[in-house]
């Protein structure tokens, strides 16, 4: 999967010429860490492989739905350990950062996913893993942890080898074995002593976890509760744009260096999916007008789990089916006699030039209007465009409205959690 995304991004690259070279080693300044997208000529997982403009848009969009299908089962006391469940490994990485792990420090690349909690790296010895891995022998600091650590209670399918703390997942049609460890990880310049991560030494089967994960998430084991003292539960991204392969975004942790002018909406929690970031959606805005939306499609009920998120790991916002159906809707009206077609998962796309009204999402207390870039998808060749949005697959059971990537480019995302904070500033990501 992550090969299409890949390829997909490589022909939106390919029809841009900015003529920019990209720095892949910003040196570190404080608690800033530089995010890559995952097709950026700085990205080893880059693919060579090219397909055309509608089959990488087509297959996008099923990597989204398995995305939603993770994001849905995300229910509460599945989503605690420090370790990804199958559907997040298998998971396209869609950004990577760099992270410095032991003593003296080896850098790897990991994902990026503000929607999970785990930390999980490919380990010395691993058999079947891709990419890089962490040479434990040579970390003077780190260690294993033992069999009665309160953490090895949170893994799945624990077992002991020796005195160590050991545990196998499955996923789809394979498996990984990997053992509970810490050691010094280290972001941008921020030693973290003993974080605690699964250090993955086998895997089976046909989908290879390439690079490590960092979750982002709120949940009890995250990087944002294992640096609670550092970062006080306080960090913000910006993504760059896919169009733009050669710029890059950042990660800033801690509440220092956050931009102050910047809008805020609350963040809100919900107890079945404890690590997203939800906020309160109130409405959609389609040009000037207001779209008629049943409340209920924005409903955030802790009971169920329903409401908004914002995550990283998606790529097109998905909207409840009575919210999409209702902004599609208003879109082709704004459109006139403009003739529809559809691409795959999107439904509204034009192959002549279009003029498109703007499109705003209404939060309590604050109104994000985006711009073209952030709701139309445009091929790299010809004229087709299409409005980057989709309706939440039917096959999920929960109602859940998805902020996603496509949407949140070239804008600052601060989270705040100690303040149940959510901000969004325009920021070009370079
Ligand atoms: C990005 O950087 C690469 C490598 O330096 C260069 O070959 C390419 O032309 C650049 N692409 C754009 C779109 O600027
Ligand atoms: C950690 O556990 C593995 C597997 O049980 C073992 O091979 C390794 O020597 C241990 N490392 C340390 C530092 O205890
Ligand atoms: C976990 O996987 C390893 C390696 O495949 C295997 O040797 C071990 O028996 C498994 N442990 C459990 C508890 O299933
Ligand atoms: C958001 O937009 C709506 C409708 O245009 C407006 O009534 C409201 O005051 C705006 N909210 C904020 C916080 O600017």
């Amino acid at each position: 999967m992550g090969k299409l995304l890949i390829s997909l991004a490589i022909l939106f690259f390919s029809s841009v010429a900015l003529g920019i070279t990209p720095n892949c080693n910003i040196p570190e300044q404080g608690s800033t860490i530089q995010v890559i997208h995952v097709n950026s000529p700085c990205s080893p997982f880059r693919s060579k492989t090219h397909l055309s403009w509608e089959d990488t848009v087509l297959q996008m969009q099923s990597a989204d739905k398995e995305r939603l299908i993770y994001l849905s089962s995300l229910v509460a006391g599945r989503s605690i350990v420090p370790v990804a469940s199958g559907r997040q490994i298998t998971q396209n990485p869609t950004y990577i950062l760099r992270a410095k792990v032991g003593t003296p420090p080896q850098t790897l690349l990991m994902a990026m996913d503000t929607s999970s909690d785990a930390a999980w790296i490919p380990c010395s010895g691993c058999a079947g893993c891709g990419g890089t891995a962490f040479d434990t022998a040579k970390s003077t600091s780190f260690k294993n942890l033992s069999c009665g650590a309160a953490q090895c209670k949170q893994v799945p399918n624990p077992s002991c080898a020796g005195t160590t703390c050991g545990f196998n997942m499955t996923y789809g049609s394979s498996s990984i074995a990997a053992s509970l460890v810490q050691d010094t990880v280290t972001l941008a310049t921020d030693p973290v002593p003993g974080y605690t991560f699964g250090c993955v030494q086998k895997a089976t089967g046909s989908s290879i976890p390439a690079q490590g994960l960092l979750g982002l998430g709120r949940g009890p084991l995250s990087l944002l509760s294992q640096t609670q003292n550092l970062y006080k539960a306080t960090f913000s991204y910006c993504l760059p744009s896919y169009k733009s392969p050669n710029f890059s975004g950042s990660l800033r942790l801690g509440p220092n260096s956050q931009p102050i002018r910047i809008k805020y909406t609350q963040l809100l929690k919900n107890p079945r999916r404890s690590s997203l970031y939800y906020v309160n959606l109130v409405g959609i805005k389609v040009g000037k007008g207001l779209v008629k939306i049943p409340p209920t499609a924005f409903a955030h009920d802790p009971n169920t789990g329903s409401g908004t998120v914002i995550d990283s790991g998606t790529v097109f916002t998905r909207l409840v089916q009575p919210a999409y159906i209702a902004v599609r809707d208003a879109f082709r009206r704004r459109m006139g006699n403009a003739v529809v077609s559809s691409l795959g998962g999107f439904d509204t796309c034009y192959t002549v030039p279009v003029t498109v009204p703007t499109i705003s999402f209404m939060f309590s207390g604050m109104n994000m209007t985006l711009a073209q870039d952030n709701f139309l998808i445009r091929s790299a060749v010809g004229t087709t465009s299409c409005l980057a949005m989709a309706a939440a697959p039917d096959n999920v059971n929960s109602v859940l409205n998805v902020i996603a990537s496509f949407q949140q480019q070239n804008h600052r995302i601060l989270i705040d959690v100690p303040n149940s904070k959510l901000g969004v500033a325009r920021e070009t990501c370079t």
